[in-house]
């Protein structure tokens, strides 16, 4: 365990983690002293995401292998493939993630002709494709890659709606999306999570329409007793 990591909290795989979205939500979470394990289908692409960010953070914590053994390895699992091979990843590691908390980053949505995708979320499907003997969270949907990136250990200016049926499991991902400097919230069940996908269709027209890439959501009026 190295000095820069808290042994106390879980251990994170990011699954598909070399690309934008799982370097983003890598950065923030190593910062915030999670050991973090990037999943690729190649392992060399992997282990030279994983040095690159270490070198980014001037840290040793992050690591990579391939997506089974870093799905293995972890207690919370975040699944940020492409959307395209969203199923085929999800079946290729339905094994390794039994016993797992799956985070579904996934949003269906075309960047060049964005419409909110038709039910079930992308997140029910994963549970269907993984079974009872996985717990799947929908949250990071609304989150832009290029807003993780900036002002590492500041707080985001966007807010997480996280979607489970095991309200534990969401509460996990909601921790673990405050320890990334972002607002979460419990936003009931899985199958909620297609209004938080399609949520993407609208942001993705924002950054058009505005000329900005990172357009997100903010939830007013909670004010707990
Ligand atoms: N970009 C954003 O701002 C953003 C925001 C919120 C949510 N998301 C969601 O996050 C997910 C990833 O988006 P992204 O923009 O980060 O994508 P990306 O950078 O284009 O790619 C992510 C990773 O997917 C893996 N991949 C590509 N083809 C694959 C295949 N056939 N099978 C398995 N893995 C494959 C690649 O990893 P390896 O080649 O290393 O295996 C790649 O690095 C999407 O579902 C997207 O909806 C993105």
């Amino acid at each position: 365990m190295s000095p820069d990591t808290n042994s106390s909290l879980p251990i994170i795989a990011i699954l598909g983690g070399t690309g934008k979205e799982g370097t983003g939500l890598a950065m923030r979470w190593a910062s915030a002293g999670y050991s973090i394990i990037i999943g690729s289908r190649q392992l060399e692409k992997a282990q030279a995401t994983a040095a690159d960010l270490n070198a980014r953070l001037g840290m040793n914590t992050v690591t990579g292998v391939e997506n089974s053994l870093a799905a293995r390895r972890a207690d919370i699992c975040v699944l940020t493939v492409v959307q395209e091979a969203h199923q085929a990843a999800l079946e290729g590691l339905k094994e390794a993630l039994q016993g797992k908390i799956l985070v579904d980053a996934t949003a269906r949505v075309d960047f060049r002709d964005p419409r909110p995708p038709a039910p079930p979320s992308a997140a029910r499907l994963a549970q269907d494709i993984l079974g009872s003997g996985v717990r799947v969270v929908a949250a990071f949907q609304n989150v832009p890659a290029h807003a993780l990136k900036k002002n590492l250990g500041q707080s985001l200016e966007t807010d997480v709606l996280a979607c489970a049926d095991d309200p534990e499991a969401a509460q996990a991902v909601i921790r673990l999306a405050e320890a990334g400097g972002m607002r979460a919230y419990y936003a009931g069940g899985l199958d909620n999570a297609i209004v938080v996908e399609g949520l993407t269709s609208i942001l993705i027209s924002l950054n058009k329409q505005y000329g900005t890439k990172t357009a997100s959501i903010g939830i007013t009026g909670i004010h707990p007793a």
